[in-house]
């Protein structure tokens, strides 16, 4: 399977680090943040993938990870969000010729993680697959809930009253239909394509399913997860 790594938008809640330089080149501990989904990517045994960025300091990818090999990626792409804020499903909407009708493994840029997703990757058939985690400020996320089978029957985002703990990460899998499905969404009211429309396409399909991410999971997009995720990393690799 192809992999795609979500690192466009203007980083604006990291100004004014994110002046200088784009928000998945900033350190989470000992590496630069988009090292940790490229390594996520690549510990499934994906290492075809395509990097979606945006904004003023999109060469400074370019200088930092080169072709990739030095991270056991045999092939990396590049492509190019025109809006940068135009959201998640917009970014993703640059990887359909990539992509070549094939299922890929998504994750955002700022996402990190030590869970193995190796089985989902390789058991993947067809719809959408996204991975869970219990959180205790799931406010700040797309809150799923569930039927009495464990089944979601729908996702909210940033709901001011969560009706579970359980939150998308930015970890997700689709079949080839998702392009079609990204064409046929309209701008949130912040203007931007929801991942989360994106998801409640498959869920009313009865196409998607869920697994839970095990191990540290943290975003690294406002200063408080950028710490918190810097401080588990450091620990764990002493
Ligand atoms: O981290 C998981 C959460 O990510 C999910 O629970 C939410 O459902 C999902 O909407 C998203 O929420 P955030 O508010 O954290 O998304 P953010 O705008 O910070 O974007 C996350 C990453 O997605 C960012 O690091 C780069 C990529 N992105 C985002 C936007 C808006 C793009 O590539 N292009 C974009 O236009």
């Amino acid at each position: 399977m192809k992999g795609v790594i979500l690192a466009g938008g203007l980083g604006t809640r990291l100004y004014p680090l994110t002046h200088v330089t784009n928000k998945h080149l900033l350190p989470v501990y000992d590496k630069p943040m988009i090292f940790y989904p490229i390594e996520t990517l690549v510990k499934a045994g994906i290492k075809d993938i395509l990097i979606v960025t945006s904004g003023p300091h999109v060469g400074h990818f370019l200088g930092i990870l080169k072709n990739g090999n030095e991270l056991g990626v045999d092939h990396l792409e590049y492509a190019y969000q025109e809006k940068p804020d135009g959201g998640i499903a917009d970014a993703l909407s640059l990887a359909e010729s990539f992509a070549d009708e094939e299922p890929i493994t998504v994750i955002l840029g700022d996402n990190t993680t030590d869970a193995d997703i190796s089985e989902e990757v390789t058991s993947f058939k067809d719809g959408a697959l996204a991975f869970l985690k219990e959180v205790r400020d799931p406010e700040r996320f797309g809150v799923a809930f569930f039927d009495e089978n464990k089944n979601i029957t729908g996702i909210e985002e940033k709901p001011k009253n969560p009706k579970s703990n359980m939150v998308v990460t930015g970890v997700y899998i689709y079949d080839g239909k998702v392009f079609g499905h990204i064409r046929s969404l309209k701008p949130s009211d912040r203007g931007q394509l929801e991942v989360t429309d994106l998801n409640n396409i498959y869920i009313k399909n009865g196409e998607f399913k869920w697994a839970e991410l095990d191990g540290f999971w943290s975003d690294a997009g406002t200063f408080d997860s950028l710490f918190a995720a810097s401080k588990y990393w450091a620990e764990k690799n002493k």
